[in-house]
């Protein structure tokens, strides 16, 4: 599929035989929508007070009509509801177009001449190509030759004259963010003997060749001998397996001529998470080929960085392990020697997310020194029972930086919500015999618990915050009947990067 943007239908489609043609109308349910509709009946031949009594253009609403009039062979109309957020967009185009790609024909034409449609380009754009992802990559049985996205196809989206040349930018930034958005959902997806530490550290390494940023990536041996004790005893307990740690850099310092706003990112990669000894339920475990969540943010705001060429210094850090069951795995009561030099008691193993991290903060603020360090970890359940499946816990030392990131949630719909971080939380991770303990005695506040054990390896860094996605990297939808991959945080990360 080839996205054109024009200001009227081009004459080479309108006088070559195409099979079939399609107009997509969206339609904010505001008070322009009657005339809007009676319009659209004019142009096809049918009575405006039917259509406007059939339509109301509520958020996913759609309609298919079949005019009578020489013209388009069909029309769709699709709601948007009376005041759609920038996600909004995104989820109904991604909506529809999933749900009519096998029916397609070679052009469609999308119709977006009106300012609010103008400014969403990129979002509706973000929303017809994430449409192209599918979760069945490994049935047997897949047909071929009538997907719209995967034939010559072409989407021509019609705008104002005077807007063209905005509204290809703003196409070729969502078209871009879908791409990286489906590589890093494809990426969660996997199931876990396709992902291990090693494949993790492969897509970073082609992701950097292909986008433009360096990537280090440290195999046992070197993470012994770096000293990275948590994440190593993490993975004791998968010898097939073994961790990787990867560090990435991108730089834009030298090109822009002045050192660039250093953030440093951190995301837990774990790429299945059993509970280790401390051993979880059979019930959703499989849903633990998703505890890499963060790591997959992390794997995509590196991208997005590099392809939009965005002016900042970014170092994506991300220990990958497995938190599995044998004779060599950790055990509750063993002690750890972190990067940081500090200790932590093991009380249980299935709190592997935060002893990763841990190395993962800890290398970051020793080796870097960024003036902003966010990290993103499927961290605790806890985090679900708090918020749902409907935002991502935010904890942050830093009002101005909490702000900021709330505030980009709520624009791109990642949403965050703001939980405390105070010291009041710190002596429930007290340990009699170690610095810190993995895991609080009491089973209430666990997301802020977990956060406060966090902030013990990063160095008393002013600037940081804490992203627990637990909730959000992997969730129900209407593609698939269990749960899959969002690629929570990718557009998140970027949008605040853009914004900075
Ligand atoms: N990866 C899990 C957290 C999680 C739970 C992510 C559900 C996504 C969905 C994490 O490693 C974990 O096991 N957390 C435990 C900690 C507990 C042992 C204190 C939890 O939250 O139940
Ligand atoms: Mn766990
Ligand atoms: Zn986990």
């Amino acid at each position: 599929m080839k996205i054109n943007i024009s200001s009227q239908l081009p004459v080479s489609q309108t006088t070559s035989p195409i099979a079939a043609r399609v107009m997509v109308y969206p339609f904010i349910a505001n008070e322009k929508l009657p005339e809007q509709l009676a319009r659209v009946a004019r142009q096809a031949g049918l009575v405006a007070e039917t259509l406007q009594q059939d339509f109301k253009a509520g958020l996913k609403e759609t309609l298919a009509l079949y005019p009578s009039r020489k013209g388009f062979d069909k029309i769709y109309l699709i709601g948007l509801g009376k005041n759609p957020q920038p996600a909004d967009f995104t989820r109904v185009f991604r909506s529809f177009f999933y749900q009519n790609k096998k029916k397609l024909p070679a052009t469609v034409y999308l119709y977006l001449k009106t300012a609010k449609l103008e400014n969403a380009i990129e979002y509706i754009v973000n929303g017809v190509c994430l449409a192209r992802y599918e979760i069945g990559v490994f049935k047997t049985d897949a047909q071929q030759g009538t997907d719209f996205f995967e034939t010559d196809t072409a989407l021509d989206i019609l705008v104002a004259e005077k807007n063209i040349g905005k509204a290809q930018l703003q196409a070729t930034a969502g078209e871009q963010m879908a791409n990286t958005q489906s590589r890093i959902m494809t990426l969660v997806d996997a199931p876990a003997n396709k992902k291990y530490p090693e494949k993790i550290a492969e897509f970073a390494l082609k992701s950097g060749e292909m986008y433009g940023f360096d990537v280090k990536v440290f195999d046992q041996k070197q993470c012994e001998a770096l000293g990275l004790g948590a994440l190593l005893a993490v993975g004791k307990g998968s010898t097939e397996n073994p961790v990787r740690f990867i560090v990435m850099e991108y730089n834009l310092s030298a090109m822009a001529q002045k050192p660039l706003k250093k953030i440093g990112l951190v995301g837990k990669g774990v790429t299945f998470d059993t509970g280790g000894v401390s051993i979880k339920g059979a019930g959703s475990m499989s849903y633990m080929k998703s505890d890499m969540g963060g790591a997959g943010a992390v794997l995509g705001a590196m991208e997005m960085a590099a392809k939009l060429q965005l002016p900042v210094h970014l170092i994506g850090v991300i220990p990958a392990t497995e938190n599995c069951v044998d004779g060599n795995s950790l055990k509750p009561s063993d002690v750890i020697h972190t990067y940081s030099g500090k200790t932590i008691e093991v009380i249980d193993t299935d709190a592997e997310g935060r002893i990763i991290l841990a190395d993962g903060l800890a290398y970051l603020k020793k080796n870097y020194e960024p003036d902003v360090m966010i990290d993103l970890a499927t961290l605790t359940g806890n985090c679900i029972a708090a918020l749902g499946y409907k935002a991502a816990g935010l904890l942050s030392n830093n009002d101005q930086l909490a702000q900021q990131l709330l505030e980009t949630g709520q624009a791109t719909g990642e949403k965050l919500w703001r939980l405390p971080l105070w010291d009041d939380y710190k002596d429930m991770m007290k340990s009699d015999i170690a610095d810190v303990k993995n895991l609080s005695s009491l089973p209430i506040a666990g997301a802020i618990t977990a956060a406060k054990f966090l902030e013990v390896f990063i160095d008393e860094h002013p600037n940081w915050a804490h992203l627990d996605i637990a909730g959000m990297a992997f969730g129900d939808s209407e593609y698939g009947s269990m749960k899959s991959a969002t690629a929570f945080g990718v557009r998140l990360l970027t949008d605040w990067m853009r914004g900075l």
